[in-house]
């Protein structure tokens, strides 16, 4: 698991500590990730360093291999200068970089690391948390570019992926999926539009994506799905 300290990972390694199903969970962050259950193990990496992916990789590989990934690292805002933009005038080659740093290069470098440790034999997942943004053809309020982009083109990759790991393992399953608008620190600045009901707590929205990646079949490789199962067009 990376993004184990963000708003929705936490809830995903709490979840996935408490359902019985794994002997041990990695809790991968870049902050450092208390864990408070006994199967759980801190593991520390940047995105924006792929020296960390690969030792963080080698640490867990030695150990055997996975039967699932999730990455659930992003960017959207931070602070008063990363905010998504509502015109192509405001767009910044900076901010820019590093929405896709974050949102695109750095789950693309950790892919090249971690796609080797899924199981080579049964049925394995990597599932990339994505947006609904990010579909192209769902696209029509238009507006932050920077994040849309960086999300549409994780799409791309996680296709690719898809398309790799097959030759591997025809049981191993790349998607993206979308968590539905969740109470993390990323959505807090744009929940007040959200319609009642609609609004998840991160509790909620791990349940949610764990359901999901529970019901996944290799068919679904290389989909990019909402927390609900339904499809999303690319
Ligand atoms: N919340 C929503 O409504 C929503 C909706 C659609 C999609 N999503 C997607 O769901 C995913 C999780 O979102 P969230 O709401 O849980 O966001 P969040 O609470 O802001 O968590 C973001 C996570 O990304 C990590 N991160 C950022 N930059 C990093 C870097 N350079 N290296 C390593 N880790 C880095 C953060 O680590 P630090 O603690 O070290 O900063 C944190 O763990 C994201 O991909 C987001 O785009 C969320």
């Amino acid at each position: 698991m990376l993004g184990a300290s963000g708003g929705i990972g936490a809830a995903l390694v709490e979840a996935l500590a408490t359902s019985g199903d794994f002997a041990k969970i990695y809790a991968g962050s870049r902050s450092g990730f208390e864990p408070s259950r006994l199967k759980v193990e801190s593991l520390n990496f940047n995105l924006a360093d792929e020296s960390t992916l690969a030792a963080a990789a080698d640490r867990i590989g030695a150990e055997g291999p996975l039967d699932l990934i999730l990455v659930a690292t992003g960017l959207l805002h931070r602070g008063t200068h990363i905010r998504p933009e509502k015109s192509y005038r405001e767009l910044d080659a900076e901010v820019m970089a590093e929405i896709f740093s974050v949102n695109t290069i750095g789950p693309a470098i950790a892919a090249k690391y971690f796609l080797p440790l899924l199981h080579p034999r049964r049925r394995s997942v990597i599932a990339f948390l994505s947006a609904r943004v990010g579909s192209i053809g769902d696209n029509r309020l238009g507006g932050w570019h920077s994040y849309r982009a960086s999300k549409a083109a994780l799409n791309a990759l996680v296709r690719c992926f898809s398309i790799e790991t097959r030759v591997r393992n025809r049981d191993a399953i790349a998607v993206a999926l979308h968590p539905g608008t969740v109470d993390t620190s990323l959505s807090m600045p744009f929940q007040r539009n959200v319609p009642a009901g609609q609004l998840f707590s991160a509790e909620q929205g791990a349940a949610h994506l764990l359901d999901l990646i529970d019901g996944l079949t290799p068919a679904h490789s290389g989909g990019f799905f909402a927390w609900n199962g339904d499809p999303i067009i690319y």
